[in-house]
């Protein structure tokens, strides 16, 4: 009995979200030489996993880091809400909480759903691979239910408001390597001109 209810939430929390999928976190690498100096400044999403908390009448996603301490930057993200026609942003910082693994921060900001701010939200953001100045991949992963379901999402992020095609699949075939499913993929229109 107790199986069965856990496996009719896990069938209902997968179908909620795409993204939202069974198994457990991959394991990344540990960039030690990670730079979070270089990776200040401007990142436009161009291809993203769907989830909950960045639903897909979500265009033109920008997030811009800012310096906050040697530790810790400022995060700013903006989008276009397609619902609402609005501009929309949100506000919060990362910090590195294991200096030893300075690619992997952890992202504090406030959530909104359904128009509503209720929580701060605290989630992972590892960074798997970065050149500083063109490209950056991101993987972000909670358990959700322990062992059973997660809520993953994997970005691709670029300098510009565009990215090559070829580099597009390249970075596909990256995160493929990590045993991720590339098939959750979706672009982003990046045409608001911010
Ligand atoms: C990180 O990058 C900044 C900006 O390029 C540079 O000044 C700094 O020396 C770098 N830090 C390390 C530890 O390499
Ligand atoms: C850096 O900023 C973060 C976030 O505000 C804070 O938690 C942390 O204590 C700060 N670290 C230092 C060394 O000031
Ligand atoms: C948003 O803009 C589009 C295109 O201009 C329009 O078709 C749509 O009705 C607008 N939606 C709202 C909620 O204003
Ligand atoms: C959502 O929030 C905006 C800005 O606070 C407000 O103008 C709008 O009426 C709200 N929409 C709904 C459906 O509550």
């Amino acid at each position: 009995m107790k199986s069965l209810l856990i496996a009719l939430l896990v069938v209902a929390l997968s179908h909620q979200v795409t993204s939202q999928s069974l198994g457990i976190c991959v394991k990344t690498p540990i960039i030690k030489d990670f730079n979070s100096t270089r990776y200040l400044g401007k990142w436009y999403e161009i291809e993203r996993f769907n989830y909950l908390f960045e639903p897909p009448n979500l265009d033109c996603v920008v997030a811009t880091y800012g310096y906050l301490n040697e530790t810790a930057v400022t995060v700013n993200n903006i989008a276009f809400n397609l619902k609402t026609n609005k501009t929309t942003g949100r506000n919060g910082y990362a910090y590195i909480p294991n200096l030893a693994a300075p690619n992997k921060l952890s992202v504090v900001l406030p959530i909104e759903l359904y128009n509503v701010t209720f929580f701060q939200n605290e989630g992972p953001y590892e960074v798997l691979e970065t050149d500083y100045e063109t490209y950056a991949l991101v993987y972000s992963c909670t358990q959700v239910v322990y062992d059973l379901v997660k809520l993953e999402v994997v970005w691709i992020l670029s300098r510009k408001p565009t990215m090559d095609e070829k580099e597009i699949d390249y970075l596909k075939q990256r995160t493929a390597s990590y045993k991720l499913d590339t098939s959750k993929f979706f672009r982003i229109n990046q045409n608001c001109g911010y």
